[in-house]
């Protein structure tokens, strides 16, 4: 399984300074020479075949990242001088339905993603959860977690520990086999995630992880939290490596300070070293980047230097944000939704889109002080695409197409429905007069558009601390449609944050009545609209009439067949006339655009695209006021916000 190409030793014939830079190749010879296990550690270094090693690691996910640019990405970190990939898994993509697994997917293929890493010359480290934080959907837990009774994520929990270990089991079927210990890339696997941010007291639950983790795979485990005593106490385990995340100054002397047990000391690792920080949606919110802010780059190269003058070890989190496509994203509970956007670029030193940055450049002349032998060349950025506007018509309603729909008195939740991701859309047919403050259920989960006899009365949206108060006058004969969107599921919750934790609160669509003023309405057709299929390209063609909720436009462009590579055709898609909505191209979710911002465009992998064809854009407008939209590819990313249409007055 394990392929070792030639390649791989040309690649690699670099050496660090101080500090042995082992290799694929080394590795070769030292497992036939010495009976050194193939990777371990003692109080102060890890050690690879037993010589000093010092994990120069970025965090890259494999799922955020089309399969066909692994490649591309993995050789774009070894030439900044990168040793070691981190990446998490996201169990929901591999399981999406209770015991219906798609590890065979390419998307979701990590085996391969590490075989690719070990031919580029890197190492592995990885990240499985259960639990992964991430800013992904549920910090990476399946939405059907949610519906087994009794279930209590993150925790020691019988159902949750079952199933926890059903979906580590397979995943380790597939990765032991790569393992340093067998010859593969794989250095360490690690316990959890932060776990001691979220409950301090909840030890059985780590350690009965730890040895699900310990009887599937021979490589080391560790632990990574922040840097306080609290979270360090609430997430170390016993014989496992506790590891710190954030500034390495605090987080090593904090590990020094409050990790006593001999069996959780070794080498000092900054886990998660944040190059930025992920976008969350909002008229105010910025897009997070070091460009031009030479202040935080400094730092940046500081805390880089501090670690490696002192042989320790870091992990760029992320080297590599890349893209939440199909609504994959996680969101914050702040009292309001802070739901993240479907970029990832995280300000990273690689961009969303694969080109290399300043920060990069920058990160590479840092290592490169510490390494002899000179970094391969990084690749010149291939310029991206343009594409003129492409005009998109109105093709159907989103109410006129048939979903699963079903009956109940009060609403069902989206979980309770069996649906994963989405919107799910209430009906109501009103029998009885009913008047005042419109109320969807506990609170809006967590973005509300209200119809009233097919015409929007308003959005309540959670995103805002004070959603927009939406009255409504109801009549008999009157009909009722509230058409509601996860906007993702909150991904982290803190133990100190004095808020509700949402993590054991993922439920999506209605929670409890609705009510009008004081009636409760009752007897409701739900349908449950996932969108996890494209829509259908042979959409009919019955030029939807403007007004009668979301619609979805069609529209085609033909590319010229003169490119020789997938990346002369990435862009970035903008719908300028658009408000909020989802993008698919040639079938593929290219996830949510939304005008406030700060992403106002979406990574669109040229890897989707046909050259000398033709090529579809499908897009769903929520809120649409005209028969046409224009889309375009843009060639040069543009991030900014503009004022939320559905808001205040
Ligand atoms: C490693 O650290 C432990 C606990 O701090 C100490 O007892 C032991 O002597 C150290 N080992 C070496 C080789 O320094
Ligand atoms: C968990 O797994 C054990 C061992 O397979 C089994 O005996 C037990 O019934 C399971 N418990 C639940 C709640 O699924
Ligand atoms: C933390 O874990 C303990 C032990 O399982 C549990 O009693 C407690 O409710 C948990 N706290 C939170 C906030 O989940
Ligand atoms: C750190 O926390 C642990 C566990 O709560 C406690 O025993 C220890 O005294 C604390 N250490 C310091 C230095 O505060
Ligand atoms: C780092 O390792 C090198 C090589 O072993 C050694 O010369 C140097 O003193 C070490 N530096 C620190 C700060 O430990
Ligand atoms: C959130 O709301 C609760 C209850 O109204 C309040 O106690 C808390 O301070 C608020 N927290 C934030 C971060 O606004
Ligand atoms: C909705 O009403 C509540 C309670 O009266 C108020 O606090 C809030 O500001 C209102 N929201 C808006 C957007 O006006
Ligand atoms: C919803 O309303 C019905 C009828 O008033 C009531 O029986 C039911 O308990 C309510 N459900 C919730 C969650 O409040
Ligand atoms: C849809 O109708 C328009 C106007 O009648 C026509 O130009 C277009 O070719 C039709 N598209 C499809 C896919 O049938
Ligand atoms: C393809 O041909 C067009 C038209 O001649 C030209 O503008 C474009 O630069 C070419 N693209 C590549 C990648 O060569």
């Amino acid at each position: 399984m394990v392929t070792r190409s030639l390649v791989v030793s040309a690649v690699l014939g670099l050496s660090w300074h101080t500090w042995a830079f082992s290799t694929a190749a080394a590795k070769a010879t030292a497992t036939s020479s010495a009976a050194a296990p193939a990777f371990t550690y003692d109080n102060t270094s890890f050690l690879l075949h037993g010589e000093p090693y010092i994990i120069v690691g970025g965090q890259m996910d494999a799922q955020r990242i089309p399969p066909a640019y692994w490649r591309d990405r993995l050789a774009k970190a070894r030439a900044m001088g990168l040793n070691t990939i981190f990446s998490y898994v996201y169990w929901n993509l591999l399981e999406p339905e209770q015991g219906v697994w798609k590890m065979d997917e390419e998307s979701n293929d990590i085996a391969k993603y590490f075989q690719l890493a070990q031919e580029e010359g890197l190492h592995v480290v990885l990240r499985p959860g259960p639990y992964i934080c991430g800013e992904r959907e549920w910090g990476g837990f399946p939405y059907w977690l949610s519906t087994i009774p009794d279930l209590v994520v993150r925790s020691y929990n019988e159902p949750y520990l079952n199933l926890s270990q059903i979906y580590l089991e397979r995943l380790a079927e597939i990765l032991r086999p790569l393992q340093v210990t067998e010859g593969g890339p794989l250095l360490m696997v690690q316990v959890e995630n932060e776990f001691g941010s979220y409950n301090d007291s909840d030890h059985p639950y780590t350690e009965a992880l730890r040895d699900i983790l310990r009887a599937n795979f021979d490589v080391p485990l560790y632990t990574n939290d922040g840097t306080v005593n609290w979270t360090l106490a609430g997430g170390s385990v016993p014989g496992v490596l506790a590891e710190t995340d954030g500034s390495p100054v605090d987080g090593f002397a904090a590990r020094d300070e409050f990790i006593t047990d001999p069996s959780m000391l070794g080498p000092l690792l900054d886990g998660e070293y944040y190059t930025y920080n992920p976008d969350t949606w909002g008229v105010d919110n910025p897009h997070y980047t070091t460009d031009g802010d030479a202040a935080a780059v400094a730092q940046i190269v500081d805390d880089l230097e501090y670690v490696l003058s002192g042989n320790n070890s870091i992990s760029f989190y992320m080297f590599h944000g890349g893209t939440n496509f199909a609504l994959g994203n996680g969101a914050l509970w702040k009292n309001y939704t802070a739901a993240f956007t479907t970029s990832y670029d995280y300000g990273a030193p690689l961009g969303e889109d694969g080109r290399t940055t300043e920060l990069y450049f920058t990160l590479r002349d840092t290592i490169q002080k510490y390494i002899a032998d000179p970094l391969p060349a990084p690749p010149t950025n291939v310029p991206l695409l343009s594409i003129p506007s492409v005009t998109l018509s109105a093709q159907e309603a989103l109410f006129d197409l048939s979903f699963t729909k079903t009956t109940a008195a009060s609403p069902l939740t989206m979980e309770e429905l069996g649906q994963n991701y989405g919107f799910v859309l209430y009906e109501h047919q009103v029998t009885e007069t009913a008047e005042g403050l419109l109320s969807p259920g506990d609170r809006a989960r967590d973005r509300v558009i209200v119809y009233v006899n097919g015409v929007r009365s308003g959005v309540i949206d959670s995103t805002y601390e004070y959603p927009n108060n939406i009255s409504v006058s109801l009549v008999p004969g009157d009909n009722l449609r509230l058409l509601v969107e996860n906007l993702g599921r909150v991904d982290y919750w803190s133990l100190e944050s004095g808020l509700a934790n949402h993590i054991l609160d993922p439920y999506k669509g209605i929670v409890g009545n609705v009510t009008v003023g004081t009636s409760v309405l009752q007897d409701w057709v739900i349908s449950s609209i996932p969108l996890d299929q494209a829509p259908s390209p042979a959409l009919s063609n019955s030029s939807a009439a403007v007004g009668a909720g979301p619609i979805f436009y069609v529209g085609s462009f033909t590319l010229g067949s003169n490119f020789t590579h997938a990346s002369q055709l990435d862009t970035f898609i903008a719908v300028p006339g658009g408000v909020k909505g989802i993008i698919w191209v040639n079938g593929f979710n290219l996830g949510r655009y939304w005008t406030i911002g700060p992403q106002q465009s979406l990574y669109l992998p040229g890897t989707v695209l046909r050259a000398g064809q033709s090529n579809e854009i499908v897009v769903l407008e929520l809120e649409p006021d005209s028969n046409t939209l224009t889309a375009r590819g843009e060639a040069e990313r543009v991030w900014g916000n503009n004022p939320d249409p559905d808001y205040g007055e």
